[in-house]
């Protein structure tokens, strides 16, 4: 199993830390454009391969994608990250064109590797992936909603003060400060409704804090997070690696699914070894489908600026 992460930033680093601790990898390749950057990254991580007990073989490339040839999985965390104060959406300039030209040279070197998108604004840069790729909707994935429902059960946690390991919830909808839709109604403790523990005002809260869990992060650290964004995408590798058909929600192009379509945007899915191989409807209610057409129009607002 052959994994390449393109972009040696702090989330590429991270998520190729965690499949290495994780172990399930033979390799790991990391990819840079920024001279001897991921060699630099793939080295210092090699040295830990003793301390943390892995055998992941990890080596690092300077925009050398002959290195990635025959990659099972590829992830794109390239572009650049948003500083405090700015949407994800304000990064498109600059990384659609980033995004479009990693996607080509990791498919002329790996022509069946499974694609998991990161860099923001990630529903658009997935979609424009699927657009300029033609690759078959089960291999192009977008990385939002696992991360934004590990922040969900992080927020349900510290609301209920219970253990994370007691918490289930999930986000669907746009990796977006206004387009993520919590489902506070389906979150619980233990099977146990959270809402018979929290009030609607403090559910409310919860879901509110959730949307701006990214954004909170980068107004403390200056730039975007990486650890939670890393542990997400090396989940989800895993899951397709390991063939462990786990639900997770994810950017999917959409064809009709929740009233919507010619669009990337969070919705529960099943990975597996052929990547996304089930997106799965779930019944909302009206609250919950008012949301999510919200959050699909906003974006396709940002799939606009798309020169497709
Ligand atoms: C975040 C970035 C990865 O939410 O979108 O931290």
């Amino acid at each position: 199993m052959k994994v390449t992460v393109v972009g040696a930033g702090a989330v590429g680093a991270s998520c190729a830390e965690y499949i290495a601790i994780k172990n399930f990898a033979s390799e790991v390749v990391i990819l840079d454009i920024k001279e001897g950057f991921a060699e630099g990254k793939a080295m210092d991580l090699m040295q830990t391969a003793s301390l943390l007990k892995f055998d992941t073989q990890i080596t690092g490339s300077t925009s050398d994608y002959s290195k990635t040839a025959g990659s099972d999985i590829a992830v794109i965390t390239s572009g650049i990250p948003r500083k405090p104060g700015m949407t994800r959406e304000e990064l498109i300039g600059i990384n659609a064109g980033i995004v479009k030209d990693v996607s080509s040279n990791i498919i002329k070197h790996s022509p069946n590797a499974i694609i998991i998108v990161v860099s923001n604004p990630m529903d658009t840069m997935t979609y424009l992936v699927h657009k300029t790729t033609g690759l078959p909707k089960n291999k192009i994935i977008g990385m939002g909603g696992a991360l934004d429902s590990a922040r969900f059960k992080y927020r349900l946690a510290e609301a209920l003060e219970a253990p994370i390991s007691d918490i289930d919830g999930m986000v669907i909808g746009g990796h977006s400060d206004k387009g993520m839709v919590p489902l506070t109604r389906l979150a619980t403790r233990n099977s146990v409704k959270a809402s018979e523990f929290l009030s609607e005002e403090r559910l409310e809260q919860v879901a509110a804090d959730t949307r701006v869990g990214g954004a909170t992060l980068t107004g403390l650290l200056g730039t975007s997070a990486w650890y939670a964004p890393g542990a997400a995408v090396s989940s989800m590798v895993q899951a397709i690696a390991c063939d462990q058909k786990k639900m997770f929600p994810c950017s999917a192009l959409l064809d009709g699914e929740y009233d919507l379509s010619d669009l990337c945007i969070g919705v529960p899915v099943i990975l597996g070894k052929d990547g996304l191989e089930k997106i799965i409807t779930i019944e909302l209610d009206d609250a919950e489908k008012a949301k999510m057409q919200e959050s699909a129009a906003g974006v396709k607002k940002t799939n606009g600026l798309l020169a497709l």
